[in-house]
């Protein structure tokens, strides 16, 4: 059964519901849902958290869904087993408070052991194994009755397998599993009855989990580890939430061994074979080094292609560190496998074309999808060149030096700094007959990894604990109403007071700082790139209040930070939100702007310059988006012009809603991040720009007046930015330049056309002049040389210079070291050392005659004690050494130390 029909009969079968309730099929949410605690999405249940945890009222009792999934902490696994992959479909069913424990065993064995004319799965009975959590016995009974199985064929487990949580904070519950035993072929037979209640690893391939039915009841508060965690309390309902593994149960019935071989994967292994010319399963072990490479490929390709498709670019951090290293991996494991060429546009295509029947944005994006792909290749070709050029230095070091083992912090650094993976390492390292201290770079490694956690835990501190918003909209019962669309003065009841340390207050007096909830609101809080708006807030007792700042900690609230001015606010008083106008218009022509730009490039670029992200601030604005390259020069112009042009057409804008679907046809521009929920907000910039937007905005583009880029610069690889100023500021920035211009134009007494060529004609007189000081400078420094070396002391019997050159650079003070070293003739001991400083860096070189030499002094000895005193190193050959130091004030004491050391020898 191809994975389509897998799919196909899953929703088939939850939209029936079998008698327990017709299911309402969910599209998939963005692989990047906006969730702080969530890299990726990585569970069928994350875009119904709200519903879960009673944030929001679920739209439907009961859905299903097949949702994107991405985990990545298991990515060394994959290809060694059988079943990790890193991006994998999840197939889900949900009950809001609708059916519970039983509705989930019966709903999911129905359609497992359904025989497949009768669209099931046809699953034989005898292999399957219900799991259950240790000490539930309410499932225990329930899946005997549901499936007439007996006691000891229903497995106990520990909280390890069977509680599941999101691993943070938010909904949890005990769960139970459904495994199927695979036979002898893939691990020994388990005796459950005796076990434990702990799943032992080496079963694992054997009894393949299919299906988590999660038993939703728990709202935990802190998550040590699966088995360490503390419940706050219960859900204000009974959910349900489940997980089928789509490409588990697609090559169960695809008489496949493992994911990476069912039919919208294995294209990838094979293009891969022909690629290599290495065949996949050649060898009878199945974990022979070339399958797991190709299993890495098929699943890498897949991955990264599905990230990009949802917005994500290759970066240095989180979700693009895991994106570049996905593409890195898979690029390498074709090197690996024998084959050096650009392997993405090989791969990436054949993915695309598989996925592609489900997935078909990735057909419209794949412009953009395969230009920030093969860039990462190409970035990735270069780091392989310079990394093995400095591989080959280092290499080359130990070689010279007789050892055998490169160090472990070369390894680190190639890696750290170079991004070299440490497999290839080892191997350009065993190819020249070298080890590598793999245990010192594992320590790096690890010492980094902890930095990076200390770091991550510094971050998540700074997390303030929700509850009492949490509290404030149960009590509110519904959203709080944003009125700001239409109007920027409402009226409204205090509902909820927070003070900074995040508790609830009844009451706060002048000079506090507070953060209010009212039942409605006209205030914007800061979001989808769009800065907070701010204003005051008045109470009916005379009281007022600064807002400074508008945040929505958790969907449906707004929370105003504010200082109390005068007079003291208590929950239930009545109050005036007025929202200060200036700001907010300022800010809702950036962001008008920004939907403009963001058209312009696409018509300029083409459709790959996607928004990545923005901020709309007062009179200003910041636009990111993907690019493969720098924009060019006559783009900018180009976008500026087109945007001016429109702004003077005085486009009006307006705003509408609409399900996701009619936005989509009206080819408002969707961008990831956003759930599917019933109704989006479009704005259209005429019939021109289009967008789905929450945010406020011009009322027509005339109201922008003008709009000035300010230039792009690359912000990541893929990522260009563009800063541009809006109105009043686009405005005085101009008048400032022209008064620049004028005041130059005057100055130089050209005309302002003329003021280039004027200024480069300038730069390049000062250029020669600056020249021919410098030749004059030189002409002094070396006809000092002459004074200096009839000057020279007799040091018992050694001719010897001294000398401090001021502002002599170290191309100058050897050049006057060597002319006196002559003149201090052959016949007998000469020494000289010369110490410069230019720009407060000091230089130093010592020069030694060949009799000096023949006496047995040596300047890379002498120039050591030189650059000592300096605060720096130095070295070099017998006759000449030199070296530099920080310390130019020290530049005397230098001259002196190297007389002493002449002297003391
Ligand atoms: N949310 C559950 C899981 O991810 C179904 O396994």
């Amino acid at each position: 059964m191809d994975t389509a029909e897998v799919r196909r009969r899953f929703i088939a079968h939850f939209e029936d519901g079998a008698g327990w309730g017709a299911h309402t099929a969910v599209p998939s949410a963005s692989l990047i849902l906006d969730d702080p605690n969530l890299l990726f999405v990585n569970a069928g249940m994350v875009q119904f958290k709200p519903y879960f945890l009673g944030q929001e009222s679920p739209p439907y009792p009961r859905a299903t869904s097949i949702q994107k999934c991405v985990r990545t902490p298991d990515i060394e696994d994959v290809g060694k087993t059988t079943r990790h992959g890193t991006f994998f479909e999840m197939c889900g069913n949900f009950s809001f408070g609708d059916y519970f424990k039983e509705g989930a065993i019966s709903l999911a064995w129905d359609l497992v052991t359904k025989s497949v004319a009768d669209g099931g799965w046809g699953l034989e009975e005898s292999r399957l194994w219900p799991s259950i959590l240790d000490g539930d016995d309410e499932a225990l009974t329930l899946w005997k009755k549901v499936t007439g199985l007996p006691d000891e064929r229903i497995v106990r487990l520990g909280k390890k397998e069977n509680y599941w949580s999101m691993g943070v904070p938010g909904p949890g519950g005990p769960c139970s599993e459904i495994l199927y035993d695979r036979g002898p072929a893939f691990g020994p037979e388990a005796d459950f009855t005796r076990m434990g209640t702990d799943m032992p690893t080496e079963l694992e391939d054997r009894y393949l989990e299919i299906w988590n039915l999660v038993f939703m009841q728990d709202e935990l508060s802190a998550v040590r580890s699966k088995e360490d965690f503390d419940i706050a309390g219960a859900l204000p309902r009974k959910n349900i939430d489940t997980g089928m593994g789509l490409e588990r149960v697609a090559f169960l019935l695809q008489g496949k061994d493992n994911m990476y071989e069912i039919d919208v994967m294995y294209p990838v292994i094979e293009r891969a074979e022909q690629l290599s010319g290495r065949r996949y399963g050649a060898h009878t072990e199945s974990g022979h080094r070339d399958d797991v490479l190709f299993r890495i490929v098929a699943d890498h390709v897949r991955s990264s292609m599905m990230l990009i498709n949802d917005g994500v670019t290759p970066g240095n951090e989180s979700r693009g560190y895991v994106l570049r290293r996905l593409l890195r991996r898979a690029v390498r494991s074709m090197r690996l496998l024998g084959y050096e060429d650009r392997a993405l546009p090989e791969l990436m295509p054949i993915s695309r074309d598989k996925m592609g029947e489900t997935y078909t944005d990735l057909l419209q994006n794949w412009e953009r999808i395969s230009a920030v792909a093969y860039a990462e290749e190409d970035a990735f070709r270069q780091t392989l060149k310079a990394g093995t050029t400095i591989f080959d230095l280092a290499a080359g070091e130990v070689q010279q030096s007789g050892g055998t083992v490169l160090a472990g912090s070369t390894a680190f650094a190639l890696h750290d700094t170079h991004g070299f993976p440490i497999d290839l390492t080892l191997e350009m390292a065993a190819e020249k007959g070298l080890q590598v201290d793999e245990e010192g770079f594992r320590r790096l490694m690890a010492e980094q990894r902890e930095r990076a956690k200390a770091d991550a835990k510094a971050k998540k501190g700074q997390h303030r604990s929700v509850g009492a918003f949490r509290e404030i909209a149960d009590q509110l019962g519904a959203p709080v109403r944003f009125t700001g669309y239409d109007e920027v003065v409402s009226e409204g009841t205090v509902r909820g007071l927070v003070d900074h340390e995040g508790t609830s207050i009844p009451a706060a007096a002048a000079g506090d700082d507070v953060e209010l909830v009212l039942d409605r609101t006209p205030f914007y809080a800061e979001g989808g790139g769009q800065l907070a708006d701010q204003g005051v807030i008045e109470l009916d007792n005379g009281a007022r209040l600064e807002v400074y700042d508008v945040q929505s900690p958790i969907t449906g609230l707004v929370v105003h930070k504010a200082k109390v001015l005068t007079g003291e606010v208590t929950v239930g008083l009545h109050a005036q939100l007025l929202v200060d106008t200036e700001r907010r218009r300022s800010i809702s022509r950036s962001h008008t702007a920004t939907h403009m730009v963001h058209k312009a490039f696409r018509e300029a670029l083409g459709d790959t310059a996607t928004q990545a992200g923005s901020e709309n601030s007062p009179g200003r604005f910041r636009f990111d988006f993907s690019a493969t390259g720098a924009v060019p020069a006559s783009a900018m112009v180009d976008v500026e012009a087109r945007v001016n042009a429109l702004v003077l057409d005085d486009l009006s804008v307006h705003a509408e809603l609409m399900s996701q679907a009619d936005a989509v046809k009206s080819g408002a521009m969707a961008l990831f991040g956003e759930k599917y929920g019933d109704q989006v907000r479009v704005i259209s910039v005429g019939d021109w720009a289009r967008e789905l937007c929450g945010g406020t905005h011009a009322q027509s583009s005339g109201q922008l007046g003008v709009v000035k880029l300010l230039g792009e610069s690359s912000i990541g690889s893929g990522v260009r930015r563009v800063d541009a100023l809006v109105g009043g500021d686009a405005y005085r920035f101009l008048a400032r330049e022209h008064l620049l211009v004028a005041q130059l134009s005057e100055t130089l007494k050209v005309r302002p056309e003329q003021l280039p060529e004027r200024v480069n004609d300038l730069v390049d007189r000062l250029r020669a002049a600056e020249k021919d000081i410098e030749k004059v400078r030189v002409q002094q420094l070396l006809a000092a040389g002459g004074e200096l070396a009839a000057a020279a002391e007799d040091l018992r019997g050694t001719s010897y210079v001294g000398h401090v050159a001021d502002g002599a650079g170290g191309g100058d003070v050897r050049t006057l070291a060597l002319d006196i070293r002559g003149r201090l003739g052959t016949d007998r001991p000469g020494v000289v050392a010369i110490v410069g400083a230019r720009d407060g860096k000091p230089s130093v070189v010592v020069a030694v005659n060949d009799a000096g030499r023949d006496a047995g002094i040596s300047a890379n000895a002498l120039v050591r004690a030189a650059a000592e005193v300096l605060g720096g190193k130095g070295g070099g050959k017998d006759d000449v050494a030199q070296g530099g130091g920080a310390d130019a004030s020290r530049a005397g004491e230098a001259v002196a130390a190297v007389r002493r050391a002449l002297e003391a020898r």
